[in-house]
């Protein structure tokens, strides 16, 4: 497939040919969603887990059924619906469309005419939009609308003379009606799924090897991530360098000052407390970054044989609207305090000094939680904010790390050698308990990669992938 038919694919497509191939982000993902609980989820590891801290959990028949359960609804065929009637209304100054399936969808002249489809609006090669703004009329009307091609074409001629048609596949996963809209709310991000400390029993999961191998695997390996914030991947190499060819399969590492991957081992003088072998505290990486990686990977190449060495993951942003909910006034300081976060040093590529004001939990327009930052080693002592706003912010710090820290919320696993832990770096804290260094070596390998290489991966496999 040549990168402008895939262009063209992921834009829905002019041409009703390839929107049908695709049948649109909503049909798609409401599948794909069906997918992610009911399969690869509980695909059996080569690697068996070690649970050593809690009692044991990976019994995989027991938590297929609690995920088929959840009953989301399959893979549908987009309805190949086509235009019976289309007409003017200089009133509301909107395109009325009437479609086989009985609906009415009504389109504003102003957004037809700005996309129209034609050579001159639109360069197709690009996929780009290409009028020229400054000679946009705002008051744009259609002359005549009609209906072409036995409903498979609208064409419209506007007052200047100017004409366009638009395919029925193009208008209709167009329409501004609720639905329509909705459905392409998976394109931008899947939604959610919370979890605490149930998902224990039944850790999602994905074999390195399929990864590295199988499209549909690597697919469902990474709405997991979407859905749910992590994946345990088994049976990678247990040598280093393996933890980038699992981030190249899905696109370009991004670098930190800390390298394209880092190694996780004692290490003399070290740039970061993780190379230490204390307690490495619930965290976020790299708080101090105004474009935090967002998904992260460790994969351990050595583990500690004695006891330590733990991995711990929470769903912080689960935990965050929990938070809200019992204490909503803490919730509303650590969303609204902004925090001092910094990292200097020299590793790498050489001398660093990075810092960023921003709070601990990170909410959007619409109150959505996008971002946690979290660091007990990289919150800066500066703290640029009142005297008297101080302890009250440490009160709600201190409330939202022991609810972090619960064992409700808190999963804790031993990886084994060959274990890639892969997760939301934006939505998941994790830590490493203590192990003795003096009595056992540790050596773990991770990179990042940005959720933007990520779901647009996601999205090229999900049109690959359609049916
Ligand atoms: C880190 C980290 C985890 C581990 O280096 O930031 O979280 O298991 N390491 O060592
Ligand atoms: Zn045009
Ligand atoms: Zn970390």
């Amino acid at each position: 497939m040549t990168a402008q038919v895939m262009r063209r694919l992921l834009v829905g497509g002019a041409s009703g040919a390839s929107y049908r191939r695709f049948m649109g982000w909503g049909d798609i993902t409401a599948g794909l969603r069906s997918a992610v609980v009911s399969s690869n989820i509980l695909s059996k590891s080569d690697v068996p887990i070690c649970l050593s801290s809690r009692s044991c959990c990976v019994s995989g028949q027991g938590a297929k059924k609690s995920w088929e359960d959840q009953g989301v609804r399959r893979v549908t065929e987009a309805p190949a619906v086509t235009v019976t009637h289309a007409s003017v209304n200089h009133k509301t100054a909107m395109l009325e469309v009437k479609w086989t399936d009985g609906e009415t969808d009504v389109f504003p002249y102003v957004w037809l005419r700005d996309n129209c489809q034609c050579p001159s609006c639109f360069h197709a090669a690009s996929n780009s939009r290409i009028h020229l703004m400054g000679e946009f009329d705002l008051n744009t009307q259609p002359h005549t609308a009609q209906v072409l091609e036995e409903g498979e074409q609208v064409e419209v001629v506007w007052s200047d003379g100017h004409s366009g048609t638009y395919s029925a596949a193009w208008l209709h996963p167009r329409a501004f009606n609720a639905t329509r809209r909705l459905a392409q709310a998976p394109k931008f991000r899947l939604g959610r799924r919370y979890w605490g400390a149930e998902l224990l029993k039944n850790l999602p999961r994905a074999s390195f090897q399929e990864l590295l191998t199988d499209d549909k695997a690597l697919l469902t390996w990474l709405q997991q991530l979407e859905v749910l914030g992590f994946v345990l991947v088994s049976g990678a190499p247990a040598e280093p360098g393996h933890v980038r060819s699992l981030a190249e399969r899905v696109g370009f590492i991004k670098k930190t000052h800390y390298g394209e991957d880092f190694t996780v081992k004692i290490k003399p003088d070290p740039s970061n407390v993780a190379y230490l072998d204390s307690p490495l505290q619930l965290h976020a990486d790299l708080p101090y970054y105004e474009y935090k990686p967002g998904v992260q990977f460790i994969h351990c190449i050595v583990q500690y044989e004695g006891k330590g060495g733990e991995s711990q993951i929470t769903d912080a942003v689960h935990v965050a609207q929990e938070l809200k909910r019992l204490h909503p006034e803490k919730f509303r300081i650590l969303t609204q305090t902004p925090v001092d976060w910094f990292d200097v040093g020299t590793d790498e590529y050489g001398a660093f000094y990075k810092v960023l004001q921003i709070p601990m939990i990170c909410t959007d327009v619409s109150g959505e939680i996008y971002r946690i930052n979290m660091s007990q080693p990289q919150r800066d002592s500066f703290f640029s904010i009142p005297a008297n706003e101080v302890a009250g912010w440490y009160d709600a710090m201190i409330t939202y790390h022991h609810l972090l820290s619960s064992p409700n919320y808190c999963l804790q696993f031993k990886m084994v050698p060959g274990m890639i832990l892969t997760f939301d770096n934006m939505r998941i804290v994790h830590g490493r308990t203590s192990y003795m260094s003096g009595s056992g070596e540790r050596h773990v390998e991770g990179c990042y990669i940005d959720w933007d290489e990520v779901k647009s991966r996601r999205r090229v496999l999900e049109v690959q992938n359609s049916p």
